[in-house]
């Protein structure tokens, strides 16, 4: 198993550290002290474009080759980042077109990261050069276990651009969708307002403008960068496999918050990597969310250095961050959850950000392993080397164990996307809120969840939940009909089928194309302002352990054969369908036509988990976080308490304790933050 940092060994030469006899000399001294950490790979090289391209068309790599060394000396392997996220502050001077225009036109400043427009044929040429370059010279270097392309891809809403070279490209891929500007108008829907183009010419970039766009030209636009983005990628990638064979390429995600398909780069990629900011979020099952969309981007085709079928945490914050309002320290213990968080949700290498504070920069006050002083006495340090002595232990163990669900959650970004363009029924709809109401509902009873987009292939789950898809592509209704009529168990809501892939909304009833599947019609639907509710009354065997209340949305459904498990309980739809159940071939579709407060989900999932015949992994208190990764017959279990207190737990057979080779039975106290990795045999 990889275990490792984020070095940049370019601060730490004189007069930053080293002397000027021997400036280089505290990358010797770092490596000794990462070795010390149990430390087996770095990541190094990802903003060094500045000094790898002084000039233009002069490279100089010999540096980093030296660095590369060093870390060969000492054992440790590297990945290298190719520098396309920061570009020489010389490009912009002399080509000024690569900076990126905003939605104003106004063109973005350079001398910082990421200040370039990806549809730039003078940026694609010099980032195209410098990754070959980049991969002729270290690309077969000892150390060199694998490539990371590019950093923090779409970071600071730099997901697109709109400079001259991106209207280019943007109406070529519009032709290249809709081959006549007819059919362009015709299924953008440009009648309304009658914005008809008759050229490609006359189709706008979404600027600033006086309303709304269109949300059909939107969500082309969000997919047009989309694929922009992907296709830098995929040149790279490309280059590095060609030159640097043998290296698998990733590149640093982050949970599904920038605007473009993560799906789709993770597929021009080997393996997944991911930044996590595990530091800043208190709520463990957030954390978890993340990280098992994330984990599920890459299903299949995983190649990692190692050959593991996980997902890398190529950046995981080592200490407190730099941006908020009060960065506080980080608790004694807590970076150990975290790194144990991930693992137990199938990460297979992890790298801490990063090894040391710098001296100089945005991110000097940024957490790290060793901090200014560069001491090995430091808190972080030690407990970064404890996690070190422990992944060597227990990596064979884990060696080709993965999560494996029974239960997926439905995501897609087009459907994300369109839940947010144009005017919506209601602006207090977010669906990533309404996806993680389910996924803490499973996350408290600690059931593993994939994540998919609609047109996997879902047939090896036993539930599958799809919270809003207010867009329905053609034919995904027909492959989620598939599914239940093959005996799944589908759960639909509120805000689903109300636009096909052209935001065009159905001529019949909602949710368009499943009216048959749920045995129900949506003819209207009721936003309720954030102080207003509705509630629920249950019929039939459906646990209720609070008054469920209704909010935000309310459908009002016409049943058409389904079963109807609650009504709503007030204004003129009172006695109207809330919950249904309808069997379809031979499974059932769940329709859930509102939105609730946690405890409904929470009661919602006791309930599925029956009627779906999922087994907890483990019976624990509510506070306990289970996770498992399973090869075979090897099962690990995960035991995290996120709580600042001790919490019991009873063992009801004797479990063996990996971290102490110990077993543990009875009654046993899981300390504050502590962690505790299990398997089912006590006498190993
Ligand atoms: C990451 C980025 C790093 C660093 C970090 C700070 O996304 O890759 O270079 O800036 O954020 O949070």
């Amino acid at each position: 198993m990889y275990f490792g940092v984020d070095y940049y060994p370019e601060h730490w030469i004189y007069p930053y550290a080293g002397t000027p006899e021997e400036p280089e000399a505290c990358w010797k001294n770092d490596a000794e002290l990462m070795v010390g950490a149990g430390v087996n790979v770095v990541r190094m090289g990802e903003f060094t474009w500045g000094l790898c391209e002084p000039e233009e068309g002069k490279y100089k790599f010999d540096w980093l080759k030296r660095a590369m060394d060093v870390m060969g000396k000492a054992g440790i392997k590297v990945v290298l980042g190719t520098p396309t996220a920061a570009p020489p502050v010389w490009m912009a001077k002399k080509y000024p077109e690569i900076l990126p225009l905003d939605e104003k036109g106004i063109a973005f400043s350079a001398g910082t990261r990421r200040a370039c427009c990806l549809n730039s044929d003078v940026y694609w040429d010099f980032s195209r050069k410098i990754v070959r370059e980049m991969a002729t010279a270290l690309g077969n270097h000892p150390q060199l276990i694998g490539w990371q392309i590019d950093n923090g891809l779409g970071g600071h809403n730099t997901e697109c651009s709109y400079n001259e070279q991106t209207r280019r490209d943007w109406h070529g891929w519009l032709k290249a969708k809709y081959e006549t500007v007819e059919r362009l108008n015709q299924f953008l829907g440009t009648a309304h307002w009658c914005q008809m183009y008759s050229d490609w010419d006359h189709v706008p970039m979404p600027m600033h403008a006086p309303t709304h766009h269109n949300p059909a030209l939107m969500l082309d636009w969000a997919r047009f960068n989309s694929d922009t983005i992907v296709a830098f990628v995929k040149m790279q990638a490309d280059i590095l496999h060609e030159l640097s064979q043998g290296r698998p390429v990733t590149s640093n995600l982050r949970a599904l918050r920038r605007k473009f398909d993560h799906f789709d780069v993770a597929h021009v990629l080997d393996f997944v990597s991911i930044d996590s900011n595990a530091t800043i979020k208190s709520k463990s099952s957030e954390l978890a969310c993340e990280l098992d969309m994330l984990r599920s981007l890459k299903k299949t085709d995983i190649r990692t250095p190692d050959g593991d079928t996980g997902f890398w945490v190529i950046e995981q914050k080592a200490g407190h961050v730099n941006w908020q309002e009060v960065n506080s320290l980080l608790r004694p213990e807590v970076v150990r959850l975290f790194t144990y968080q991930c693992i137990s949700r199938g990460a297979c290498g992890i790298l801490y950000f990063r090894w040391r504070q710098p001296r100089m920069g945005t991110e000097k006050f940024y957490g790290a392993i060793l901090s200014h002083n560069g001491r090995k006495d430091g808190r972080t340090y030690k407990e970064i080397a404890q996690i070190g002595e422990e992944l060597k232990f227990l990596a064979p163990t884990l060696k080709d164990t993965q999560v494996a669900a029974d239960v997926c959650i439905l995501y897609s970004h087009e459907n994300d996307w369109s839940t947010q363009y144009g005017p919506q029924p209601t602006r207090h709809f977010n669906l990533r809120d309404h996806v993680q109401l389910f996924y803490n509902g499973l996350h408290h009873r600690n059931i593993p969840v994939d994540f998919a987009r609609p047109t996997e292939d879902l047939s090896k789950y036993k539930l599958v939940i799809a919270p809003s898809l207010q867009l329905l592509a053609g034919g995904e209704a027909d492959l989620l009909k598939l599914y239940v009529q093959n005996g799944g168990t589908l759960v639909g809501t509120f805000n689903t089928g109300l636009v096909d892939e052209h935001h065009m909304a159905p001529d019949g009833c909602y949710p368009h194309n499943m009216t048959d599947l749920f045995g129900l019609e949506v003819s209207e639907f009721d936003p309720l302002p954030p102080d207003e509710e509705n509630h629920m009354a249950f019929k039939g065997s459906f646990p209720t352990s609070h008054m469920h209340m209704a909010r935000v949305w309310c459908d009002l459904i016409e049943p058409n054969g389904c079963q109807i498990l609650a009504t709503f309980a007030k204004d003129f739809y009172s006695g109207r369908p809330a919950i249904t159940m309808n069997t379809f071939g031979l499974g059932r579709a769940i329709y859930i036509g509102t939105m609730s407060h946690q405890h409904f989900y929470d009661d919602l999932i006791v309930w599925l988990r029956q009627l779906c015949n999922i087994p907890p992994l483990l019976k624990v208190p509510d506070t306990v976080e289970v996770s498992m990764r399973q090869k075979d017959n090897t099962r690990v279990f995960f035991l995290l308490n996120h709580q600042n207190s001790p919490v019991r737990i009873q063992f009801y057979k004797p479990m063996h304790d990996f971290l102490t080779s110990s077993t543990v039975a009875g009654n046993y106290e899981l300390p504050p933050h502590g962690v505790l990795v299990l398997d089912e045999h006590p006498k190993k």
